[in-house]
C-alpha cells in the first residue's frame, strides 16, 4: 500500500512532493523518492522513511515545478534504493510511480527484455516505464493508454514525460484524487496531502485516466473515451482524514478486511486451481509445524485444523518461544512455518533458526516485505494486507488465515489430489460476508454499551473456532483492559465454571456444524449457573436462540472457513468496549506493535 503525489503548477515543485509523502507516511515507509521534471528526469530516491529522503535532498537545488513522488510498501523486490520509485524508462525519458500489483508483470519483462530493455530494480511497477516507452510516438496520454491495455493487475499511477509538460495519471483497484487549484493540479493516492493546497478534489475511477496540465485537467477512460467527473468539496479537516475518517487505526483495519483479503488471494487462484511461489517438496512432506506468537498462533492453530482436515497430515502448533528452547527433532520432510506480521518478532525469528538448524525446511507467512523473517526463510506467503498500525491485529489475522488455507488447498494440489471447487468459490466470496458482517456494527456497539461494565468474560469455541475464542479473549483484554479467557467449550466444566455468576458474560462461538449439539449442552450449564450468553452464530437453531441472551448473526458458509466470519464481530466488539471505557484503542498499554526483544 503506497503512496503517490504529483504536482504540476507555477511553484518550485519539490516542497508540494515532500509535504506530501509526510502526510502518506503512514502507506508505507520502505522507501521515498520524487523525480523533477527540469530539462531532464531528475529522480532522488531513498530507502527508508522521508527523512532519509529529506537527507539526499539537503545540497540539491530544483527549478521545474513539475513533479511525482511516492512513499513505497515494498511488495515485489527488497525495499533498497534501487527498487525505491519514481522509476525511469529505458532511455531515461519516462518516469512511474505506481501503488499496486502488476500481475503479469513476468510476461512483461520477458517481452521487454527480447526488445533490448535493461531493468534496474527487482519491482513489478519498472516494467510499467518502460512498456509506456516502448509504446512512445509523440504523445504520452495515449502511450500510457497502451500500455495499460496490456496490464494485468492494480495500479494507482502517475507518469511524466521529459519533453512534455504534463502528468498522466491512471486508476485501477488503487485510490487516486485529483486536487483542483488556482494554476496547479496535483494528484495523489489519499486526499490527505492536498488538502493544504485545494479541498476541490475529483476521485478518479476504476480505468480512469487523467491528463494534468497547469490549469486543465481531462478525464478519459483508459481506452480514450472522455468521461466527466464531478468536483468535490471536502468538508473534513486533516486529523479526521489522516485515518480516512475513522476514529482509529484499528477500527480502519477492520473496515479494510474485505480488500485485505482480496489482496491475499489475489491473483492465486487460477480457475480450480492454487498458485503460491513457495518451493518444498510437498510430495514427501509427512508433518507441519508451524510457531508465531500472539494473535499469529492463533491463526497458527486455525490452520491446524484447515490442514488436518484437507490434507490428513499431523500438524504441531507451538509458541516460538517454548518451540526456541523446547528440546525437539525435526526431520528433513518436515515443513517448518513461521507466521509473523511485523516478520520481526525476535521469538520467532529464533524458532526459525533454530528450525533450520535442524535441517527442515522452512516458509514464512509475512506481511512487511523484506523482513527479517522474510529474508530468512526459504520461501513464504506475503499477505499483502497493506501496513497495519493499530497495536491489536486484525486485518493481518484474516489474512494470514487466509495464506494457511490457500497453502493447505496448494499441498492439496500438490500431493495429485483435486481441489474442490465449491471450497474455491467460497474462499473467493468471503470478502463479501465479511462485508455485510461490517455493515452491521451498530449491532455490536449496542451489545458493546451493555457490556462495557462486565469485569470478566469467557470466551467459548470448539473445533476450528476453538482459537476464534483464544483470538476474541485476546483482542478483548488487550485493548480493553478488561479479564477474558478463552478456551475449548468442552473445557469449561473442568474448572472455569467455577468463575460464572450472572455478572459473568460468556461469549459463544457457535456456528452450524457437527459439534453444535455438544455446544448447547455446554451453554445449558452456563445457563444453569446464571452467566449471560453471547452467541456469535449462522444457526437458526431453536434451543440455541432460546439460550442465548444476545444473539449475533453471521452469514453461512461451510463450516471449516467460518472462523472468517466468526472472529470479526469479536474485533469489532473488543473495539468498541475499549472505545467506550475511553481508552486509546490504537495504542494500549504497555504494548509495542513489533515485538523485538525476547
Ligand atoms: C495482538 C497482536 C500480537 C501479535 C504478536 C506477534 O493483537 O498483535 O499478539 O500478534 O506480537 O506479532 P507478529 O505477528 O508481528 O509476529
Amino acid at each position: 500500500m503506497c503512496g503517490i503525489i504529483g504536482y504540476i503548477g507555477i511553484d518550485h515543485v519539490e516542497k508540494y512532493l515532500i509535504e506530501g509523502l509526510k502526510k502518506m507516511e503512514y502507506r508505507g515507509y520502505d522507501s521515498a523518492g520524487i523525480c523533477v521534471k527540469d530539462d531532464y528526469l531528475d529522480v532522488v530516491k531513498k530507502s527508508g522513511g522521508i527523512a532519509n529522503l529529506e537527507k539526499a535532498l539537503l545540497d540539491r537545488k530544483f527549478s521545474g515545478n513539475t513533479g511525482i513522488g511516492h512513499t513505497r510498501w515494498a511488495t515485489h523486490g527488497a525495499p533498497n534504493d534501487l527498487n525505491a520509485h519514481p522509476h525511469l524508462s529505458f532511455q531515461s525519458d519516462i518516469a512511474v510511480v505506481h501503488n499496486g500489483i502488476i500481475e503479469n508483470y513476468a510476461t512483461l519483462k520477458r517481452f521487454l527484455l527480447e526488445k533490448g530493455v535493461r531493468f534496474s530494480s527487482q519491482t513489478d511497477s519498472e516494467v510499467l516505464a518502460h512498456l509506456i516507452e516502448s509504446f512512445y510516438t509523440g504523445n504520452l496520454e495515449e502511450a500510457v493508454s497502451k500500455a495499460l491495455q496490456n496490464v494485468d493487475g492494480t495500479y494507482g499511477l502517475a507518469v511524466l514525460h521529459r519533453h512534455e509538460n504534463k502528468i498522466i495519471a491512471a486508476r485501477k483497484g488503487s485510490p487516486l484524487i485529483l486536487g483542483i487549484g488556482d494554476s496547479m493540479m496535483m494528484v495523489a493516492s489519499d486526499a490527505v496531502p492536498l488538502l493544504d493546497h485545494t479541498n476541490k478534489v475529483i476521485y478518479l475511477e476504476d480505468n480512469d485516466l487523467a491528463v494534468l496540465t497547469r490549469n486543465q485537467y481531462d478525464i478519459m477512460k483508459i481506452n480514450g473515451r472522455k468521461v466527466r467527473r464531478e468536483i468535490e468539496e471536502i468538508q473534513w479537516n486533516i486529523s479526521q482524514i489522516e485515518k480516512r475518517g475513522f476514529k482509529h487505526f484499528m477500527l480502519k483495519e477492520i473496515y479494510e478486511q474485505p480488500e485485505a483479503m482480496r489482496n491475499t488471494l489475489r491473483g492465486r487462484i487460477k480457475g480450480d486451481t492454487i498458485k503460491l511461489s513457495v518451493n518444498f517438496d510437498a510430495e514427501k512432506l509427512n508433518r507441519i509445524v508451524i510457531t508465531a506468537c500472539g494473535t499469529s498462533w492463533h491463526s497458527a492453530l486455525i490452520g491446524k485444523y484447515f490442514m488436518e482436515e484437507i490434507l490428513q497430515l499431523p500438524v504441531e502448533v507451538d509458541y516460538a518461544s517454548e518451540f526456541r528452547y523446547r528440546t525437539t527433532a525435526l526431520a528433513k520432510d518436515d515443513l517448518f512455518i513461521v507466521i509473523s506480521q511485523s516478520g520481526e518478532t525476535a521469538d520467532t525469528l529464533a524458532a526459525l533458526r533454530k528450525a533450520k538448524s535442524l535441517g527442515c525446511q522452512t516458509l514464512g507467512i509475512v506481511n512487511v516485505v523484506g523482513s527479517s523473517i522474510a529474508r530468512e526463510t526459504e520461501s513464504g506467503i506475503y499477505l499483502h494486507a497493506g501496513p497495519e498500525i493499530g497495536v491489536a491485529s486484525t486485518k493481518a489475522f484474516l489474512c494470514q488465515i487466509t495464506s494457511l488455507m490457500l497453502l493447505a488447498l496448494a499441498i492439496q494440489q500438490a500431493k495429485g489430489k483435486t481441489i474442490s471447487s465449491r471450497m474455491i468459490n467460497e474462499l473467493e466470496i468471503l470478502p463479501e460476508k465479511i462485508q455485510e458482517i461490517i455493515a452491521n456494527e451498530k449491532q455490536l456497539r449496542v451489545l458493546a454499551y451493555r457490556l462495557q461494565n462486565a469485569t470478566n468474560f469467557l470466551y467459548l469455541g470448539r473445533g476450528v473456532n476453538f482459537p476464534v475464542a483464544l483470538e476474541g479473549a485476546l483482542k478483548l483484554k488487550e485493548i480493553s483492559t478488561i479479564h477474558a479467557e478463552g478456551y475449548p467449550a468442552a473445557e469449561m466444566k473442568h474448572g472455569p465454571i467455577a468463575l460464572i455468576d450472572a455478572s459473568m458474560p460468556v461469549v459463544f462461538i457457535a456456528p452450524e456444524g457437527k459439534i453444535l449439539t455438544k455446544i448447547l449442552s455446554n451453554m445449558e450449564e452456563v445457563k444453569a449457573r446464571q452467566g449471560q450468553i453471547l452467541t456469535i452464530t449462522d444457526s437458526q437453531n431453536p434451543k440455541l436462540q432460546e439460550l442465548s441472551d444476545h444473539i449475533f448473526m453471521v452469514p453461512k458458509t461451510l463450516e471449516i472457513f467460518t472462523p472468517f466470519l466468526t472472529t470479526v464481530p469479536l474485533q469489532i466488539l473488543a473495539y468498541y468496549i475499549a472505545d467506550m471505557k475511553g481508552i486509546n484503542v490504537d495504542k494500549p498499554r504497555n504494548l509495542a506493535k513489533s515485538v523485538t526483544v525476547e
